[in-house]
């Protein structure tokens, strides 16, 4: 395809930060937004800028308006990972970046294909229910042997409970190392990472790949989730790397900090909003409808990325291969387009697909468990009598530039 028909629209070079008056507090950018204490005043204005605006500075074509949105992850020409760099060089041919490199989330075509079809055929075993039980019931557990509340239990909260809860689906044994064993294992998937923590994270991925195959060798005492997998075609070859521990170790990573950060939004918006709270405590199954409008209003994944791989007319404007799209799942989540009065939080308005889990060949197969991990751990909070609306309670946002999760603190009034 050649550019004819499809000009590169001057409007769409605006984008609006450039037109910012310095007294506004708008972030500074679509990452910086991403930890900004309210970022949807500044998406607002990303939807009102040209379908795809291009940001010079990051060097990134931005997507913020729902249709778009869709529009880019629909594209086969827009790939998840850039044509010379399929796995990041300073991973790659080494423990984390082999298990990157099998990964279905990093992978397209016939191996992402088969890789995601296996996935979804072990997930369709999971219970959402038992998922919603056994959150609800670990949080209470942890909640009540904590004694008093503080930031620790939070974060216990927010990132060891969904560990346990995917190695509880995997049938992997979750010792109390496993949390900082996978967020070892993550620090491979940020380009800010030191040497350190690479090193680390390779060491975190042999001894997770560790565990893990052993759990797939005897296919008579295989979980069910797992011999699923492995008859949907998930190479579980003797040795390690494998495509199967490699997914199975993936289910980890996706989980990680995406569903942290649901948690912490969900207890965000209940600080904000006591007569949720009161809700929840009146009717107690309500919870499900509120983490879904949740994950409208303040979600997790704020972006994700594509990358070029062969000219393609969007929206008037001719990407290049090479160019990449920084897909704003944040800002398309409180398009008016989708839902009215977007930025109002309610959870009885009708449910819409929740852009925060993808769109596309991508889309997140793990979202019901995802919401119904949150939903189980913020039940277990609102059940334990937790006072969301406490005024020593305060946070920031842990630094990221592309999940939004609450670090709490509590704070006595000065
Ligand atoms: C709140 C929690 C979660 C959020 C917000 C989330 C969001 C996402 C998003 C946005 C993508 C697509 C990325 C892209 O297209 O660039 C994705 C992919 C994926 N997610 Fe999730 N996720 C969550 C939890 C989970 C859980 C609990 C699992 C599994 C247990 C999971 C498994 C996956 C997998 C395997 C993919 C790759 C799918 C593919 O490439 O075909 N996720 N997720």
């Amino acid at each position: 395809m050649d550019g004819e028909g499809c000009p590169t629209l001057l409007s769409s070079l605006h984008i609006f930060i450039a037109e910012t008056p310095m007294t506004q507090t708008y972030p500074m950018d679509p990452l910086q937004a991403v930890t900004h204490p309210n970022p949807y005043p500044y998406y607002a204005e990303l939807r009102r800028n040209a379908p795809l605006s291009r940001n010079d500075t990051l060097n990134l074509w931005v997507a913020a308006r729902a249709e778009t949105v869709r529009t880019v992850l629909g594209d086969e020409r827009l790939t998840v990972r850039p044509a010379n760099e399929p796995v990041p060089r300073t991973i790659a041919g080494q423990p984390a970046g082999e298990v990157f490199s099998r990964l279905a989330r990093m992978n397209e075509g016939n191996d992402h294909r088969a890789a995601r079809q296996a996935l979804i055929k072990g997930l369709s075993v999971v219970d959402t229910e038992s998922v919603f039980r056994s959150a609800r019931a670990h949080a209470a557990t942890l909640i009540g042997h904590s004694g008093a509340m503080n930031d620790e239990v939070l974060a216990a909260l927010a990132f060891a409970l969904p560990v346990r809860i995917v190695a509880e689906l995997i049938g992997l044994p979750a010792d109390d190392s496993l949390e900082a064993t996978v967020r070892r294992f993550i620090a491979c998937l940020s380009p800010a990472s030191s040497i350190e923590a690479l090193r680390d994270a390779h060491e975190a991925a042999l001894q997770l790949q560790a565990g893990l195959h052993a759990l797939t060798q005897d296919r008579s005492r295989m979980p069910a989730l797992i011999d699923r997998m492995v008859s949907g075609g998930l190479d579980a070859s003797a040795a390690v790397p494998n495509v199967l521990v490699s997914n199975l170790l993936g289910m980890f990573s996706q989980t990680f900090d995406a569903t942290a950060g649901l948690i912490g939004n969900s207890i965000v918006t209940l600080a904000r909003h006591a007569d949720v709270t009161e809700r929840l405590l009146d009717a107690p199954s309500d919870i499900h409808a509120f983490v879904h409008e949740l994950a409208r209003f303040d979600p997790a994944v704020h972006n994700t990325r594509r990358f070029v791989r062969e000219m393609v007319c969007i929206e008037g404007v001719a990407l290049q291969p090479g160019d990449a799209v920084l897909v704003v799942l944040a800002a398309a989540s409180r398009d008016e387009s989708v839902s009215a009065s977007a930025d109002h939080f309610s959870p009885d308005r009708e449910q819409v697909q929740l852009l925060t889990f993808g769109s596309g060949r991508h889309a997140c197969p793990g979202e019901t468990i995802a919401r119904a991990i949150t939903a189980g751990v913020v039940a277990g909070l609102v059940a334990s009598g937790f006072d969301f609306a406490d005024p020593a309670l305060h946070w920031t946002y842990r630094p990221s530039a592309n999940v939004r999760i609450p670090a709490f603190t509590f704070m006595d009034a000065a």
